[in-house]
């Protein structure tokens, strides 16, 4: 495995890449890895003959200065399995390699879906993420990059993103791992106190509950209202939003069938820790 650290040896292997005629399997990663950031690889070596994955905490997506400053930061222990993954490549460029200007910072628009849920909390995030994944899928060139669902509205920002610029990258989104407990695995819960973390391992529950409610036809305000209830019953958590959406739009439903899929979102502070998990119900 070779660690890149700036763009013309990367652009130097991309071509040779291509010269030979193998297709490029990308994972993109501000890094803090975790077996649901491996998950993706293997997903990449099944689909793809070379991997690739970057490990680049990328600033212009956090509108929190402090949630920036605590985002872990591990590239020896990353690089460490990756390696054992046999990951070929590993892009670990410094921010100058990314933004070599201060006013290269390119604006997208994504209309609603920028505005809701994610976009609401986070104001800037998700233009940040499309100036981030823009410049990496240009360097990189992938054939095809592998993106978790945890982040659902991530995916589908990155999808609108392909389309609005033609690229030629095929998003693969890969299903949510999770840990024993059924936590959605995430590069910041190793951020959680030991307390917080055996709070936070209610979320799954709830998810699950919720769940169940929609499949037993329960009115959507009823499924909301009763998960709610639970989570403001916790002293450690404050929840920042909990909707039920048309998966294809994103836009809070009333009713199951008001849309032909549905996903449940949720985005809750465990103490500072901002935890998100979502799961499709029909
Ligand atoms: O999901 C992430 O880790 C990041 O948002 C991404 C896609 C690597 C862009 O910085």
């Amino acid at each position: 495995m070779e660690i890149v650290k700036d763009i013309v040896r990367l652009n130097k292997i991309i071509d040779e890449i291509k010269q030979k005629g193998k297709t490029i399997g990308f994972v993109p990663t501000m890094g803090a890895l975790h077996q649901g950031h491996l998950s993706l690889l293997q997903e990449a070596g099944k689909q793809c003959d070379v991997k690739i994955c970057s490990v680049f905490v990328n600033p212009t997506q956090f509108n929190d200065k402090k949630d920036l400053d605590r985002y872990p930061r591990t590239p020896e222990a990353d690089f460490a399995l990756l390696e054992r993954e046999a990951c070929d490549f590993v892009f670990f460029p410094d921010e100058k390699e990314i933004y070599p200007e201060k006013e290269d910072k390119r604006v997208f628009r994504f209309g609603r879906l920028e505005e809701l849920h994610e976009g609401r909390t986070r104001p800037g995030h998700f233009n940040g993420v499309a100036q981030v994944v823009s410049k990496l899928f240009e360097l990189v060139k992938p054939d095809k990059a592998f993106f978790g669902q945890k982040d659902f509205q991530q995916v589908m920002i990155v999808k609108a993103l392909v389309k609005q610029l033609n690229y030629k990258v095929e998003i693969v989104p890969c299903a949510i791992l999770r840990e024993a407990d059924g936590l959605a695995m995430s590069s910041r819960n190793v951020l959680l106190s030991a307390e917080e973390r055996k709070v936070a391992a209610h979320i799954p529950l709830w998810m699950g509950k919720l769940e169940e409610m929609f499949r037993k036809n329960t009115v959507v305000e009823t499924i909301l209202k009763a998960i709610k209830e639970k989570i403001a019953l916790q002293p450690l958590m404050k929840l920042d939003y909990l909707e039920i959406c048309d998966a294809d739009t994103l836009e809070p439903i009333d009713t199951a069938n008001s849309a032909n899929r549905v996903v449940a979102l949720l985005a809750v502070f465990v103490g500072k820790i901002r935890l998100i998990d979502n799961v499709l119900l029909q």
